[in-house]
């Protein structure tokens, strides 16, 4: 039974969510439009607010909620010290964190590289465009606001799948006056539909960013992430880029390969590790941004950045679209 209309008659897949579609849609909407599912700058054209829009599907397209499995965003937001967590994340985070204590610092590192890349796309790329996938819960510098620091008018489309995030989704939708920020609850192996609604804040005929950090791993060979990147990569221009992070197969390997297993054992939906080979792969048809595929720590780092002298478990790269 729904907990907010007390429908009997819903589906039962929907049994897990707590609440129906039909009210969790609803709830969602209410919040957007309190919050504002869009912001758009003033300069912007007119027109385009609320065409981007979570909640235009079922009310999270994601893993449905569920406070007892750990889930992704979660546990990484307990790692990285923040409040949105359960006692089943925090108990695999903690778990994880026994096989590979490393883990938190590398968490840290990935966005302390999240800061790094998005400023060499926008201050040496003249990159003013970001699709954001696997955005997590709102965290310091996030992509626009690292990207509206060096450059106001930037535009950014975040996408994420879990409902959590959906529901922090207003604290990433501020934007400079000049810029824009808007949010799409999909699934990152909904290419189509992504693609289709960031047209709305994103001219796909100017080069674009595609952010896929800390997500790769959440989907298994067997559904082909290089196929997904290529699809996504097919749909920018010449001049796009693409930057990713994946957790490392073969640094640390024993720890890693326990701590991934752990995390496996628990979670809503598992994850993989991938070698140097396997993360080089997902750059096919790009130009490596120099240094290339390198632990996160190393990429274009100074000394004193978070992770520096570590061995992290973590690979990096940016590629350009020739
Ligand atoms: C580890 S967090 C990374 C957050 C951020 N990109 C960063 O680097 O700090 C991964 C995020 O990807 C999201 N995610 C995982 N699988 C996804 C999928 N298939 N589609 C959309 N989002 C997904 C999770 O909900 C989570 O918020």
């Amino acid at each position: 039974m729904c907990v907010v209309c007390v429908r009997p008659e819903w589906q039962e897949r929907e049994r897990a969510r707590g609440a129906c579609r039909l009210c969790r849609r609803a709830i969602v909407l209410r919040e957007l439009a309190q919050h504002g599912s869009i912001t758009l700058g003033q300069d912007n054209p007119p027109g385009k607010a609320g065409q981007v829009a979570s909640g235009q599907g079922p009310a999270s397209a994601g893993a449905p909620f569920d406070a007892n499995r750990a889930h992704m965003a979660r546990v990484y937001d307990f790692w990285l010290g923040g409040k949105d967590n359960f006692a089943a994340d925090r108990a695999v985070a903690d778990q994880v964190a026994a096989a590979y204590p490393d883990i938190r610092i590398a968490v840290r590192a990935q966005r302390a590289f999240l800061a790094r890349a998005v400023h060499f796309l926008v201050t040496q790329a003249g990159i003013r465009q970001f699709l954001d996938i696997g955005t997590g819960l709102p965290s310091a510098n996030n992509t626009h606001q690292v990207a509206q620091a060096a450059a106001p008018q930037t535009r950014v489309v975040y996408v994420d799948n879990d409902p959590i995030v959906l529901n922090h989704a207003r604290a990433l939708l501020t934007s400079s006056p000049e810029g824009a920020t808007a949010y799409i609850d999909a699934d990152l192996r909904d290419t189509g539909p992504i693609l289709e609604r960031a047209t709305a804040v994103l001219d796909f005929g100017q080069p674009v960013a595609v952010m896929l950090l800390g997500i790769l791993q959440g989907i298994p060979d067997q559904e082909e992430p290089g196929a997904i990147i290529a699809r996504l990569m097919d749909a920018v221009p010449s001049g796009s880029y693409l930057a990713l992070t994946q957790i490392a197969g073969d640094v640390a390997a024993d720890e890693v390969a326990k701590g991934v297993q752990r995390y496996n054992d628990q979670a809503a939906a598992p994850v993989a590790a991938r070698t140097h080979a396997e993360v080089g792969r997902f750059f096919s048809g790009l130009d490596l941004v120099e240094p290339g595929v390198v632990q996160v720590h190393r990429w274009r780092a100074g000394t004193g950045d978070v992770g520096s002298g570590r061995n992290l478990a973590i690979y990096a790269g940016v590629g350009r679209k020739p």
